[in-house]
């Protein structure tokens, strides 16, 4: 299987291919990635509430997503790697930016990484891209700042807030972004901005079917949980229906001596179990 490039990446967008994009948090989810052909594998920090069970991004280490990263590197080959940059790891400085994105290139194997932000990380962006990293922006409903946003709602609802959100797209665009995500808003705008923008596809979470591709978290997609669901999220698994039969059905079968059946249990011949008992 062909490695994707960023170059690939622009031809699917120049044909109007629609890029696929999906989280990965560890290896057989990286593998999956791989064998059916995903696009871009990221190595999202949602990884804190969806595998780790923090209540916020905010609070996942770089080291914890290294950790991540590396498994999720050894199973997802031909995808490109995309890693997020945990929070705090790409501020005060743009130096620790460079730092840090190179230990997730050097030690956790990313090809490239993702930065929530809009103008204020246009530095950042220009920075690492000089280093040779390449950067995907992410704009919109920005999960790291929840707290200052007063929660997880849909940006760029109003004339002003559509305003900022196009205007960050076109900046971190030319600061280098090669990719930007466009998180949760309305899906004129999402079409809006993928226009505007010359080369970056955009890659929407919420942000409409016009987008040049679309991201889901994998446990929102395949239905790990069967809790709050976003607006834009849809189920295209059922995992949690498989994982509560499996353990019921383990349980009962245990306590009924169903399980193991003698096609699952090994024998002694009767020579030898007599020998062994005299
Ligand atoms: O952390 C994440 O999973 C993400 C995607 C949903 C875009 O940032
Ligand atoms: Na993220």
């Amino acid at each position: 299987r062909k490695k994707v490039t960023i170059q690939h990446l622009q031809h699917l967008r120049k044909i109007g291919q629609p890029i696929t994009m999906l989280t990965a948090y560890d290896f057989p989810t990286g593998r999956a990635c791989e064998s059916h052909h995903i696009d871009i594998t990221l190595v999202g920090d949602s990884l804190a509430q969806v595998c780790l069970g923090y209540d916020s991004t905010t609070r996942l280490s770089l080291d914890e997503m290294l950790h991540h990263t590396r498994a999720v590197a050894r199973g997802s080959k031909a995808p490109l790697l995309v890693v997020d940059m945990p929070f705090g790891s790409y501020s005060p400085s743009t130096e620790d930016a460079v730092r840090n994105a190179v230990r997730l290139v050097r030690e956790g194997g990313a090809e490239g990484v993702k930065i929530e932000g809009g103008l204020e990380v246009v530095d950042v962006v220009r920075r690492l891209t000089s280093v040779g990293i390449p950067v995907m922006a992410h704009v919109g409903l920005l999960p790291q700042r929840h707290t200052i946003l007063s929660g997880y709602k849909v940006q760029g609802r109003d004339a002003q807030s559509a305003l900022s959100v196009l205007q960050s797209a076109l900046a971190l665009e030319d600061a280098g972004a090669f990719a930007i995500v466009l998180e949760a808003i309305p899906q004129a705008l999402g079409t809006y901005i993928t226009r505007r923008l010359r080369y970056a596809p955009t890659i929407g979470i919420g942000a409409g079917s016009q987008t040049n591709g679309q991201v889901l978290v994998w446990d929102d997609m395949m239905g790990t949980w069967h809790g709050h669901k976003a607006k834009f999220v849809r189920r295209f698994g059922d995992v949690k229906g498989e994982v509560d039969k499996g353990v019921k059905g383990y349980m009962q079968a245990v306590r009924d001596r169903s399980f193991p059946a003698p096609a699952e249990s090994y024998d002694i011949t009767p020579d030898e179990w007599n020998k062994f008992l005299s």
